[in-house]
């Protein structure tokens, strides 16, 4: 039944701002939201994604998965199952901890969190992986980024010498890293990891891309957790990380875990898709080949220089990297500017292997705008 009588005005704008201003912190008011690009119908090699859709055999097996899914229960809150599987994808032996996050990013701000001091700092090489940087702002740590080399390589003396310096409570190393498809020199993340006071993680978000990988030594140092995720093998939809240590460094930090942080679609679906390694497996080679493929045709344009890329995704720079990138937006095609990231990417743009397909229209596009 309508109410006849006069309603109360709602709050104005002004009176919630106010009450806002009062209580919500400075530093989180000065914050802009993190804003994700739209790709609707474009070919998208802007986020470091798998490029290959399930197979509809793959999809078919998922769907019977999910609809058994209990969505009126709670899901399991140690996932022990979608561990158990996770162990033996990764090969890991029993006496390494794990803990499983929706998404690495949630493993990396609890990491992040787990450490948090007054006036503590953390410590990363410049540029990486931009959430290392918003979730030590959120914690109200002092971030101290170590620039790269020219070449976009790690300066391992500049980073020792910086440890040194500044004694952090935290040192990332994104490994291969973001946005430059890097691999740090394995010798390197080690002199960091021993040199670094508090935790050193080593993330390694894009291994399976790469040459080497540091996790199997991951119970070798007294302080360093390695961080994985499935996001960038073709189940990014999926938020599914996972972070390795000692079982001791992985009991402190699942103290800030939330108790179902990974949702019982995402465990039952992780638990369906862990099972087909060979297809991811395969496609990881294939993304690797067009990488190659990639690098080698974008050298190819007048004037770009290819960095190498460990990684499932090149940077290249460019004459004019807004001109390129316009170009490609107007042929449909969606990658990342990063060349306002930091000023060793000066007219860089960050283009994620996509299909055969996909990569040769974003040649053909660049060819025909140079
Ligand atoms: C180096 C690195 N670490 C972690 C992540 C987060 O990935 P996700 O939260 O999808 O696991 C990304 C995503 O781009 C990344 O580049």
């Amino acid at each position: 039944m309508n109410d006849p009588r006069p309603q109360p005005l709602a709050v104005t704008g002004e009176e919630v701002a106010a009450r806002i201003a009062a209580t919500v912190r400075a530093d989180v008011r000065a914050l802009r939201a993190y804003s994700v690009a739209k790709a609707d119908g474009m070919i998208k090699l802007d986020a470091n994604e798998s490029p290959y859709p399930l197979p509809e055999a793959v999809r078919r097996k998922l769907a019977a998965a999910l609809a058994d899914v209990p969505l009126n229960r709670y899901p399991d809150g140690g996932a022990d199952a979608v561990k158990r599987a996770l162990r033996a994808s990764l090969q890991l032996s029993d006496d390494v901890g794990l803990l499983l996050g929706n998404g690495s990013d949630e493993i990396l701000q609890l990491v992040t969190t787990a450490v948090a001091q007054p006036g503590s700092v953390v410590l990363a090489p410049d540029p990486t992986f931009v959430m290392y940087r918003v979730y030590a702002s959120h914690a109200r740590m002092r971030y101290v980024g170590v620039p790269l080399r020219d070449d976009l390589t790690l300066d391992g003396d500049a980073m020792l010498a910086a440890i040194e310096r500044e004694r952090p409570a935290l040192v990332w190393l994104a490994s291969p890293n973001n946005p430059t498809g890097t691999l740090f020199d394995p010798a390197d993340v080690e002199r960091i990891v021993r040199a670094t006071p508090g935790l050193a993680v080593v993330d390694e978000a894009y291994v399976a891309y790469a040459s080497s990988a540091f996790l199997p030594r991951v119970l070798e140092f007294p302080n360093l957790v390695v961080v994985r995720t499935l996001s960038k093998v073709g189940m990014a939809g999926m938020r599914l990380g996972c972070a390795a240590a000692h079982p001791a460094w992985i009991g402190e930090i699942d103290k800030l875990r939330s108790p179902y942080n990974v949702n019982a679609l995402t465990q039952a679906a992780a638990l369906a898709l862990l099972a087909e390694g060979a297809l991811f497996a395969r496609q990881v080679g294939e993304v690797r080949a067009e990488r190659g493929r990639l690098s080698v045709a974008l050298a190819a344009l007048p004037g770009v220089r290819v960095f190498a890329s460990e990684a499932n995704f090149v940077v290249a720079r460019f004459p004019d990297a807004t001109a390129a990138f316009g170009a490609l937006r107007a042929a449909g095609i969606l990658v990342k500017n990063v060349s306002g990231f930091h000023s060793l990417l000066a007219n860089c743009l960050r283009i994620t292997v996509g299909t055969p397909p996909e990569n040769d229209a974003l040649i053909a596009a660049l060819e025909r705008s140079a």
